[in-house]
């Protein structure tokens, strides 16, 4: 199927990172969220970023300017009948995740792929919301999303091989690097990742050190480019926990259970960088 125009349902952190993405690709694009505001902090998000490339001579403004013409914004999901290939970057929140997919599958034509940028919840219960398993995928993508090179491209138990291609051919579009992983919690990804970010607030809960030096014992030690801490206020408290949790349920193991001081944080507001304070304050 050829893919011109692309929809993205959720115009947060990563669904606006994906919006850009796809749209410098050449492909137009619909973003939808469920309130005005939200799609509006989207598009600045992506103005900004883009504006980022100009000042560094990156990007020209005529480029600039084609980019975001080609992004539409609405907060009706039913625009998204428009769309050849939909992917879904709400909050990690598996009811309204299932919502969403059950809409797509009554608003988008049948051959078109619903992809989910889920950080964690398996793809076969997703793919269950909808009567088309085999056009149900996970296309995860990393935060920031313009920056980081790897899309975790993640095939359900229907999915079907030429919704695995066609899914694999966009990430390359898009300019990233595709692995694939197969459907249980976590996928590749967040399965190493969230213990070790997990890890090290055990590590502050328990006092073995402090923020500043958990985060300089992994930046200078194992040469990550940020500490787990400050890694963690980047991708958002919530999500993060939202992660343990489904790691915790699908594997029933409590090896994977999330620290308290990570729920504390989160049940006080306290989401990383988007709520102004995490571990640290922005
Ligand atoms: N959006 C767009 N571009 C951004 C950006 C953002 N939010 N943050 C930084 N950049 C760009 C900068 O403009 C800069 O671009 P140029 O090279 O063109 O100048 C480049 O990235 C480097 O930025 P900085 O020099 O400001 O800072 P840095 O070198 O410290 O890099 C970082 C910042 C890219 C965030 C780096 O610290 C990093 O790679 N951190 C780890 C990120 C990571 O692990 N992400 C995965 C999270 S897990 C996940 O997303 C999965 C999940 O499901 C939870």
């Amino acid at each position: 199927m050829d893919i011109k125009t692309f929809g993205v349902v959720g115009a947060g952190q990563m669904g606006n990172g994906i919006a850009q993405i796809a749209a410098m690709s050449g492909l137009e694009i619909i973003m939808s969220d469920i309130k005005t505001e939200f799609v509006e902090r989207g598009l600045e998000s992506i103005k900004k970023n883009l504006q980022r490339s100009v000042d560094k001579t990156k990007m020209a403004d005529e480029e600039r300017n084609a980019v975001l013409k080609r992004i539409k914004t609405t907060i009706d999901i039913k625009e998204m009948s428009a769309a050849d290939f939909v992917i879904e970057a709400a909050t990690e929140h598996e009811p309204i995740k299932f919502q969403i997919f059950k809409d797509l599958d009554q608003i988008c034509a049948h051959p078109v792929i619903l992809a989910t940028n889920t950080s964690s919840i398996p793809i076969g219960r997703i793919a269950a919301q909808t009567k088309r398993p085999e056009k149900i995928i996970g296309m995860h993508f990393m935060n920031p999303v313009p920056v980081m090179k790897l899309v975790e491209i993640i095939r359900g138990l229907a999915t079907s091989d030429d919704t695995f291609k066609t899914t694999r051919d966009l990430a390359v579009k898009f300019g990233k690097t595709p692995a694939q992983a197969n459907d249980y919690p976590g996928f590749i990804a967040n399965r190493i990742l969230m213990p070790m970010i997990n890890e090290a607030v055990y590590c502050l809960y328990h006092g073995v050190g402090t923020r500043e030096d958990i985060d300089t014992v992994m930046t200078l030690g194992a040469n990550h480019p940020m500490g787990p801490l400050a890694l963690a206020d980047l991708i958002g408290l919530d999500t993060c926990l939202a992660i343990m949790d489904t790691l915790c349920d699908g594997f029933k193991d409590s090896k994977y259970r999330p620290c308290p001081l990570l729920r504390k944080y989160v049940e006080a507001g306290r989401l990383g960088r988007k709520t102004g304070q995490g571990f640290y304050k922005y």
